[in-house]
């Protein structure tokens, strides 16, 4: 099992799979995603497989497929069925926009995706355009409950922008009233690109939460295999809301994942100074105990925390090159 030096152990990879991304979140990819000059290849799909297996073999039990905009590679179907067909894989996960949810959920589920994280910042169909730059709110949500139906596990992520929606709780709390989806409010984090937007939007979750305990909302216990969220549900609703506060004290001392990108860089923190090349070994199946070893070993050198606080935002000019 991948382990560091304050006995983390990591079972959840999150490997992004391409860093091109159709929509411009205001906060990410404002002028939408520019190719960028002298940039290596996305991974092929056997590179991505020796991935896969590669972590699979020490301990990962959980892949989540992220962006970019994951949807926009045309093999992500067989990208899933790899994941899922992987023995030691029990969940196969994907974020996305959601713009293409209605043409190929079926398919997905059917190669056996079984979790979805749609990104939502806002139910209202103009803000929704103004943030993402894109008038599709209603097929991202018609996707939403396709996906439902389907039986997968449905998270909604919304990053909580000051001056935008952050009085849209209410409607927010409408839609998880009937609907078993666990919401995500995202504290909005800085970035190499984002700094002027950070400082006029940013907005704490604590504010979110104060309005949750109002409305009686409880705290959930945390498992210890539990993502970042600290999660309320309330008896009168089927789903239930997070709050994602990277901000927050103790934030990194539950990290679980490791982070790999397009390029197949091993990025030990969102926010760390740069990615760790894999590719190398990624090119035969006979180089799987180097891989191993090689990752083993640049965990050792793991932080104990990000230094967000003090303003340090790694190399990360946005997230679209690694997928949140
Ligand atoms: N701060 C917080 N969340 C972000 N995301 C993208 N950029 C940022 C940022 N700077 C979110 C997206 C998506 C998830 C993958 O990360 O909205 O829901
Ligand atoms: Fe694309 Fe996600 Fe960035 Fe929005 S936040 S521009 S959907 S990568």
């Amino acid at each position: 099992m991948f382990i560091d030096q304050y006995d983390r152990k990591f079972s959840y990879l999150r490997l992004s799979v391409t860093d091109i991304c159709n929509f411009s979140c205001s906060y990410c990819l404002p002028d939408g995603y520019k190719c960028k000059k002298r940039q290596e290849p996305a991974l092929s799909v056997e590179e991505i497989r020796l991935i896969i297996q590669g972590f699979a073999a020490n301990g990962i039990k959980k892949v989540r497929l992220t962006g970019g905009e994951p949807s926009v590679r045309k093999d992500l179907t067989d990208i899933i069925e790899i994941a899922a067909n992987t023995p030691e894989i029990e969940t196969v996960a994907l974020t996305t926009n959601g713009y293409n949810l209605p043409k190929y959920i079926k398919s997905w589920h059917q190669a056996g995706l079984k979790a979805l994280n749609i990104s939502v910042d806002s139910l209202d169909p103009r803000l929704f355009h103004s943030i993402t730059g894109h008038n599709r709110l209603s097929e991202v949500l018609k996707g939403m409950e396709m996906a439902l139906e389907l039986g997968l596990k449905v998270k909604l992520n919304a990053v909580l922008l000051k001056g935008l929606n952050h009085t849209q709780l209410p409607q927010f709390l409408d839609l998880v009233k009937s609907r078993p989806i666990a919401l995500r409010f995202i504290e909005l984090m800085q970035t190499g690109d984002n700094q002027v937007y950070f400082d006029k939007h940013h907005l704490s979750g604590q504010s979110v939460e104060q309005l949750l305990i109002r409305q009686k909302w409880q705290q959930q216990e945390r498992s210890l295999t539990a993502g970042p969220a600290v999660e309320y549900s309330h008896p009168d609703y089927k789903g239930r809301i997070g709050l994602i506060m990277p901000y927050s004290k103790d934030f990194c001392t539950t990290c679980n994942r490791l982070r790999v990108s397009s390029q197949g860089n091993l990025h030990l923190c969102l926010f760390a100074s740069e990615g760790n090349q894999l590719r190398h070994l990624l090119q035969h199946v006979e180089q799987q105990p180097q891989l191993a070893q090689h990752i083993q070993k640049l965990l050792y050198g793991k932080k104990e925390t990000h230094h967000l606080s003090e303003g340090y935002s790694g190399s990360t000019r946005n997230l679209s090159m690694l997928g949140g």
